[in-house]
This record gives structure tokens, sequence and C-alpha cells, in this order.
């Protein structure tokens, strides 16, 4: 018998397993798990704690605190990731290896780095909090590169607005505009600040509000600005607590729990607040840390989708989630306060 209908048969089974094999790894569920480890796309535990999510068209840039064991105990390294549906992330590489920053030698501290993108000076620019051992110099530092990617340089520190900055956060509003949220123990609150035209400075004060808290996160939703921040318990989790207003500006609320105050935020630390805007819904995310002080590399993310709308925000309880980023839908799989699962996300 001749070989060939064989031969054929094979080539097209083969064909028709790999394109089911695609189809399946397409349709691959994008579920989400807060708390537990995530891996890269080399299958390492991911580094960006403290982070912040940068979106360049369909892509979402992730750069954070890199505090792999294997880095050099005298630099301190931020780490840049890639994915395009917040589930599945690809590792680039560490963006920046700072040594002996300021002279400020081995001890020196690199926290929550976030890189804007000006569109004007084609720039990226990292903003991140720069310290001395002990937390005494709070100041912020900047690194710029043209390539998302890229190397980037350090060009300086500086305290914003002239006054003492711990942690800080990141916003960009649906107009473009962007804003460092700093922390300032002096003066017992956070200040938001607009960038200045190329983002290499703070320009002004756009808001001072009055409570002690850090780990600034903010989100522009549906009209109303929330912020949310951690109280100042270092790397102990606390209840987080928001507040809204209708302008950046203000006037705020007062600040409101965000999860039972038993639930200490879930055992985690605000970082960011990210808006997926599809074509159906929109979910705001919410991007915390949960520390491991002793072991900084195994600390782990608990991101949730916010319960949000009518100045109220809600961190339901961390539960492994599907999140579509094109229709902006999220579904919480395995609810723990409610028996049947739950769709996050106001519909448009
Ligand atoms: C936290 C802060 C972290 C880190 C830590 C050090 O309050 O949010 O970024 O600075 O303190 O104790």
């Amino acid at each position: 018998m001749s070989q060939r209908p064989l031969l054929l048969f094979a080539i097209v089974a083969a064909a028709v397993l790999n394109w089911y094999g695609h189809v399946i790894h397409a349709e691959k569920p994008s579920v989400i798990k807060p708390g537990e480890v995530w891996l890269d796309d080399r299958g390492v535990p991911i580094q960006a704690h403290g982070g912040g999510i940068l979106q360049l068209g369909k892509t979402y840039y992730w750069f954070g605190e890199d505090r792999s064991q294997s880095n050099d105990p005298e630099k301190r390294y931020v780490a840049c990731y890639s994915s395009k549906d917040l589930v599945h992330w690809h590792y680039h590489r560490q963006v920046l290896a700072m040594s002996n920053p300021e002279g400020l030698g081995k001890g020196a501290i690199l926290e929550r780095p976030k890189v804007f993108y000006n569109r004007t000076t084609k720039t990226f620019v990292m903003y991140m909090h720069l310290d001395s051992p002990g937390y005494k110099l709070a100041r912020v530092a900047i690194a710029t590169s043209k390539i998302v990617d890229g190397d980037y340089s350090y060009v300086k520190s500086f305290r914003p607005l002239n006054q003492e900055s711990r942690d800080i956060g990141q916003f960009v509003d649906d107009d473009g505009s962007a804003y460092l949220i700093f922390e300032s123990r002096p003066t017992k609150g956070f200040f938001i600040a607009a960038l200045s035209a190329d983002y290499m400075d703070v320009d002004r004060q756009v808001s001072f509000i009055p409570a002690p808290l850090e780990g600034g996160a903010i989100v522009h939703y549906h009209g109303l600005y929330y912020v949310l921040g951690s109280h100042l318990t270092g790397w102990r989790p606390n209840p987080n607590v928001y507040a809204t207003a209708p302008s950046l500006a203000g006037p705020w609320t007062t600040f409101r729990d965000i999860a039972p105050v038993e639930a200490n935020t879930y055992d985690s630390q605000s970082s960011m607040l990210l808006k997926v805007v599809g074509n159906k819904a929109t979910t705001v995310v919410y991007m915390g840390d949960r520390w491991e002080p002793k072991t900084l590399w195994d600390s782990r993310y608990v991101w949730m989708p916010v319960d949000i709308g009518d100045a109220k925000m809600t961190l339901p309880a961390p539960s492994p989630w599907r999140l579509d980023v094109k229709s902006g839908v999220a579904q919480i799989l395995v609810p723990t306060a409610h028996a049947a699962s739950a769709l996050v996300g106001e519909s448009h």
C-alpha cells in the first residue's frame, strides 16, 4: 500500500491539532489569582513590588521594585514587564540598577517606581522614592529613557514643592494630564501635584489632603475622583481608606474604609488604582502589595476589581477573578461572601 494517504492524513491531523492548540491557547482563561505566586513568561516570580502600570496602546507595562534574591545587594533595581491582558506577563529586563545614588551608599532606598510617558518630549520619565537608610532624606528621584524598556538614566532627586516626600503614587487623568501623589509626614497629609510640561519636575500643588496616609492612588470614575491610601504602619497592613471629590482640587470627603476594618485590606497595601475601559464596561482594579518584609522578593500582589460608583468604593475579599480587557468586564469566580459568581464593572 502506498504511504501517501497516511502521510497526507498525518499532515492534516498535525495542522488541525496545531490550529486547535492555537485556539486553546488564545482562549486560555485570563484568571488573576490574588496572593498567589505570579510567574512571568520565563516561569520566574514577578518582581514589580510597589509598582505602577503605564498603558501604551493595547499594551500594559508594569514597573516595580525588583527584589530578586540574586540581585547585587549594593544596588537597587526596577524591573519592567508587559502584558496585553494584565494576566500573562512578559519579562523585559531590569531597566534600572541604581548604585550609590547621590552618595547615599549601599543602604540607599528606592521604592515605588512609576513611569510616565511624555508625548511632547517623547521621553519615559520614571519617578521613584529615594531615601537614605532610615528614611531621613525623603525625596523623589527621576530617571529617563527614550525607550519604554531601555536603560533609564538617573537624572536628579528633589523634594517636590519643597516638601518631604516618601511613598509616591501616579495618576494620569482622562485628558492625559499627569500628577504625582506624595506623602509628607511633617504636614500630616499628602499632596497631589501636577507635573511640569516636560515631567521633569512638579509644577504646582493641586491639592493637600490633611490625612496622614501613604500608598496614595487615585482613579477618575464617572465624573468623580476617588483617592485611596493606607495608614502609616510600615510594611504591616492596615485598613486602607478612601475619599472622593468632584475635582482633584477638592473638596474631599472624609475618609471611609474600603473593606471591613478587621480584614486589614486583606493583608495588603494600596499601590495603584488601574482603570480598564472596555467596549462594554469599565473596571477599576485595586493593585496592592502583600509585603513580606523579611523576604521581600516573596511579597505578593493582591489585585481585585473594586465595586465602585456613587461615591462608594469597596474592595471585595480576594478570590480568583477573570478580566477581559477588551470588553472591560471582570468576573469574580469564587466569591467568598456570595454564592454565585459576580460580574463587576459597570456597563456603559
Ligand atoms: C511602607 C511603605 C513602603 C515602605 C515601607 C518601609 O509604609 O508604603 O513603601 O517604605 O513602609 O517600612
